[in-house]
């Protein structure tokens, strides 16, 4: 027994395995509960006292080597696997390198938060027709808007969108109430670039519409936009105003948030920044879309994000935006 022992010590010894299959069969022929050495436990059984203690630790020594050699083997071919493939595919990605653009850590906290009071998320073309931009918002014949001096036109009917409420009439013509939608995008005025104008800038819209919906759903949906943007403590006030396609109207103001209201440079002294229109759908508008305005109401608001940023950093030009200067850009690291 003792020369079979050592037979196989050489041959254990000499072993080599590449692959996981070549390790798997030297487990199988020595370490498995039928291998060799398993065998060999079995007739140590049988032998004599006189040599028990010898062989047994022959045979002992047998297995701690084959046990070794099946370990080195593994680490082997495991460590071989992961670089000949593309790595684990499950291990989280390594840190997110520089900043994001201020716009779009607005962009994505205003999602956040009416994503979380149930809005979805829609979209629309820059490139927008008549209808959807001014006629089905009831914009009248000769609203001002409608004039070349604030908006470009492509052709006579045809223009980019100067706001994202077009994007209202699209998805109000092709969907049945209840719509409950944020519509974020860019828009463009024909505006002389300035600290506080630019030919494009970005907007987010809400839009909700249902049965029973009321000024103070919206009230109450607004405010909680406010807090959860500008801290727990911020008020909102609303001011009558006008816009052809909501009736009411408001402007949303929030409380300063810099100078908790006292009066700043920032708010001009009257303690606060408006920061979006709102107001109740104008039934001819649901009704240009094909929603029947007795059986559905809704509000809508329309903010822009630029302005909320502005509000929110304190950024004092607009044109900051898009100059693309990396020292303006590196200061905003965000969850968002
Ligand atoms: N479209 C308006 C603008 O560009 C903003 C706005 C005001 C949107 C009131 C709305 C709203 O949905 O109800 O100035």
């Amino acid at each position: 027994m003792k020369d079979k022992i050592t037979s196989l010590l050489a041959e254990v010894e000499t072993y080599t395995a590449e692959t996981a299959e070549q390790a798997e069969n030297f487990r199988l022929k020595f370490l498995s509960r039928k291998g060799l050495i398993g065998e060999l436990f079995e007739e140590f059984k049988t032998v004599g006292p006189e040599v028990k203690r010898e062989v047994g630790q022959l045979l002992n020594q047998l297995k701690t080597k084959a046990q070794d050699k099946l370990n080195s083997f593994k680490e082997l071919t495991e460590n071989g696997a992961a670089e000949s493939s593309s790595g684990d595919l499950s291990l989280p990605a390594r840190s997110f390198q520089g900043s994001r653009h201020p716009l779009s850590v607005v962009h994505n906290e205003i999602l956040a938060i009416f994503g979380r009071l149930g809005f979805t998320v829609a979209d629309g073309p820059e490139i927008e027709d008549d209808w959807h931009n001014f006629t089905a918002l009831n914009f009248p014949e000769e609203h001002p808007a409608r004039d070349m001096q604030d908006t470009f036109f492509i052709d006579k009917d045809i223009a980019l969108r100067t706001h994202t409420s077009s994007v209202q009439v699209r998805v109000l013509e092709n969907t049945k109430p209840p719509v409950r939608i944020v519509i974020p995008g860019r828009v463009y005025r024909n505006e002389a670039i300035s600290a506080r104008a630019h030919c494009f800038f970005h907007q987010v819209e809400g839009l909700y519409v249902d049965k029973n919906v009321s000024f103070a759903d919206m009230k109450q949906t607004l405010l909680y936009f406010a807090r959860e943007m500008f801290g727990g403590s911020a008020e909102i006030r609303l001011r009558p105003s006008y816009f052809p396609f909501t009736e009411p109207s408001a402007e949303v103001d929030v409380s300063c948030t810099l100078c908790a209201g006292k009066g700043c440079n920032v708010c001009k002294q009257t303690g606060w920044l408006e920061i979006m229109g709102c107001g109740m759908v104008d039934p001819a508008v649901l009704e240009n879309c094909k929603v029947d305005s007795k059986t559905y109401s809704g509000y809508a608001f329309g903010m822009g994000i630029e302005r909320i940023a502005m509000l929110k950093y304190g950024v004092r030009d607009l044109r900051l935006y898009s100059e693309n200067d990396l020292r303006f850009l590196q200061q905003f690291k965000s969850a968002y």
